[in-house]
């Protein structure tokens, strides 16, 4: 079995459990809560309601469930306030929790629901997608989106235990366990060499053995990161290493309207290399990775370049010496950047396949 993980935070620790049956430890936990008269009510999306129902029905049988729409746009002041409402029409006290079962949408939205309502309240995670396993269940970031940018309204607020399952994995579509795949790969590039070297060898999938383990190892790197940078204001390195690869991406989620979906990765990754950080071996390394856990490592179609740089520009990570970009020393190192030449940055766009 893999042992739980604690996340050391003082008053803020939390466990994350990695129980060989999710039901049975769910189960367990919330039967505790209700011996001691805790109400415990249920937020999901329609996506996992369809794909886990069994798995809801037994682990929570008939709590009070709400179950939102799935999908990025419920990342809104709209659905914010119908959970606020339904913890309030079930009456849910300052003792009260909220589980919520699902991805980074649901953990964003439920993480920040619970933040708010009675100026905080207990929430539990259930992550249900390989990167809200390893990435938005871990470090207490929870929010919403606004129509001027994405996660701009939310709180730090860390949940009381988090139970994470690859079993909820054999009904995630493949295009979301590539997502997953893509944070997996990232944790190896920015802190450890043997993780990475270990998925060039072993190509993942939900059922793979290693899986587990290999999820563990993420979660305890972001929690290694989060904790020297609970807040993200160390002026170098810190939480924003957690950002490789964003910087591209989100321009060119932007760019697109948010219909495309690029990790940013190969971006980083050919950034460091022009810097004269990472030799091209070890560039064509990352691409291999990449190509071989079925994650793009080109532009799907040619966007335009003065788009994509514009959008970098507009990233809500930068600070008042501009762009800051995190790059590459090695395969498992990282640091972050700023003052790079935007002809530099031009220059991978069009190796990606900008125009
Ligand atoms: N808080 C953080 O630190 C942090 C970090 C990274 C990302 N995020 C946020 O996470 C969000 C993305 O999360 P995501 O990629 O998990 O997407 P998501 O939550 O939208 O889930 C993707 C889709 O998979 C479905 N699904 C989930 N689990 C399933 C399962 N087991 N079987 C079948 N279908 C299932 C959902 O219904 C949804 O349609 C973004 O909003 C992003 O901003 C937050």
């Amino acid at each position: 079995m893999t042992p739980a993980l604690t996340v050391e935070l003082g008053a803020n620790s939390y466990p994350i459990h990695f129980p060989q049956s999710a039901s049975e430890a769910i189960q367990w936990d919330f039967s505790e809560a209700a011996k001691t008269g805790r109400q415990s009510v249920l937020v999901t999306d329609t996506g996992v309601a369809a794909a886990q129902a069994e798995f809801l029905q037994k682990s929570f049988g008939a709590i009070p469930r709400l179950t939102m729409d799935a999908g990025e746009k419920t990342k809104s002041l709209e659905a914010f306030g119908r959970v606020q409402d339904f913890l309030a029409a079930n009456k849910v006290t300052r003792q009260g929790v909220l589980w919520v079962v699902g991805g980074g949408v649901m953990g964003d939205l439920g993480g920040f629901a619970a933040a708010s309502y009675l100026r905080g309240i207990d929430y539990i995670q259930v992550p249900t997608t390989l990167l809200a396993m390893v990435d938005s269940s871990v470090g207490g970031k929870t929010g919403i989106n606004l129509a001027a940018g994405k996660n701009l309204v939310g709180a730090f607020h860390h949940p009381r235990a988090v139970y994470i399952s690859t079993e909820f994995l054999t009904t995630l579509p493949a295009r979301e366990f590539a997502a997953g795949m893509a944070e997996v790969i990232k944790y190896g590039l920015l802190g450890d060499a043997a993780l990475f070297a270990r998925l060039e060898k072993t190509v993942l999938h939900a059922r793979h053995a290693d899986l587990p383990a290999v999820i563990r190892r993420c979660c305890q790197l972001k929690v290694d990161i989060v904790r020297a940078d609970e807040r993200e204001l160390a002026t170098e390195g810190g939480r924003a290493l957690l950002n490789l690869g964003h910087t591209f991406g989100h321009a060119i989620e932007q760019v697109t309207g948010y219909t495309a979906y690029l990790h940013g990765l190969m971006g980083a990754a050919r950034l460091s290399e022009k810097l004269g950080l990472l030799p091209p071996a070890d560039v064509a390394r990352i691409e291999h990775v990449l190509a071989a856990h079925d994650l793009p490592v080109r532009l799907r179609s040619p966007l335009a370049v003065t788009e994509l740089q514009a959008a970098t520009a507009r990233d809500k990570k930068n600070r008042a010496d501009g762009v800051r970009f995190v790059v590459l020393s090695a395969i498992g190192a990282a640091a972050t950047r700023a003052g790079i030449a935007p002809a530099q940055v031009e220059a991978v766009w069009r190796e990606l396949g900008a125009v």
